[in-house]
This record gives C-alpha cells, structure tokens and sequence, in this order.
C-alpha cells in the first residue's frame, strides 16, 4: 500500500512520463517499493518506459549514462558523509552536464525552522543511524565535495519539497 505521499510523487513521475518526447527514466528502489510503482506503471500503461532497477544505493553501482538524477526523500536518512559518497556514486553515474536534484526538507541556517524540519530530524535520529535534516549550505558543500557545482534552490518548501539541483561539469 502507497502512502499519500508516495502516490504524489509517482503523480509527478507518471505526469513527466506522459510528455511522449522525454527520455525513459530508471528508477533504482528497494524491493518492496520498485512492485508499487511497477503495479501502478502498469496500470496507467507507462510500465514499457520505465526501467526499474533493483538494487541497493548503497552498495551496488548505479546505472551509467543519465543525464538527471532525482533523489527524492532519501538524503534525510544518510549522515553527510553517507550523502557524499551517495552524490559521487552519483556524479560517476551521469553525463557530461547531467544534473541532480534533490527533493526533501531544507532547514534554515537556524535549525529550529521550518518546525516540521526540526522534527523531522528527531524522527531520524531516532529512527536511523545518523540521518537528519539538513540546511542548503550544508547540501551544497557535500555536493561540491562530489564534484557538483551551480548548486542552487529551485523550488523552496516548509515541507519535504524543497529541491535542490547541481551540474556535473
Ligand atoms: C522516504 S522513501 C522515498 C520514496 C520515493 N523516492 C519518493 O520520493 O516518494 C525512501 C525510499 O528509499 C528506498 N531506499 C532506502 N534505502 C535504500 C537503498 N539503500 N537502496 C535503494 N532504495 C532504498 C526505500 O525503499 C524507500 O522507498
């Protein structure tokens, strides 16, 4: 079962999809929730587009030859060395050019705004080993140390939809 959120955010996906002239998209998910998107792929007849790789992000390597990156909702469950190397597997994995873009929750440089941020971290340090919320200076400087630059905000939100985009050179 989807969570709401999920469901947006695959609304988003399968909205992009819909553009016949846009690239395929690979989409690297655990288990569990690679037979969500695919039942729903399926469903609304996009599934033939859609290359879903199974694998963890961790440890197995990424798929070479992207020219987009969407990390969406996963950086609050790494530590910044966690995001680092994440952003260089990640740099390694795209074109010339390529961007990445990263969707979650920006703190302000205060740490205690937005509110739900803040909470959010508590949720992680509870709830992972050395996960949190983190400020846009903070994403910048780890995705500069991976090679990324022009990093800048492109969508700012109190909530898990602020997103963040850099270029690989
Ligand atoms: C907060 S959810 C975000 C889901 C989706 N990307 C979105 O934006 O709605 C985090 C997702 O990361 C996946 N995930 C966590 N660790 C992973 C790993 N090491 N390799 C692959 N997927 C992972 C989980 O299965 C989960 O679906």
């Amino acid at each position: 079962m989807m969570t709401a959120q999920q469901r947006r955010f695959l609304g988003i996906l399968l909205e992009e999809l819909s553009v016949p002239q846009r690239a395929g998209v690979t989409t690297r998910e655990a288990v569990a929730a690679l037979l969500a998107v695919e039942e729903r792929l399926t469903k609304v007849g996009v599934r033939s587009r859609v290359n879903l790789v199974k694998g963890n992000f961790y440890t197995d390597p990424l798929p070479k030859g992207c020219d987009l990156a969407w990390v969406s909702a996963i950086v609050h469950q790494n530590s910044r060395q966690q995001n680092r190397q994440l952003f260089r597997k990640i740099y390694r994995a795209l074109d010339a050019g390529g961007r990445i873009a990263i969707r979650d929750i920006l703190m302000e440089e205060s740490r205690t705004a937005p509110i739900s941020g803040a909470l959010f971290a508590v949720n992680m340090l509870v709830g992972t080993e050395g996960g949190g919320t983190f400020t846009f200076a903070e994403l910048r400087d780890d995705l500069k140390a991976a090679g990324f630059v022009g990093a800048k905000v492109v969508r700012q939100d109190a909530g898990m939809n602020a997103v963040v985009v850099a270029t690989k050179r």
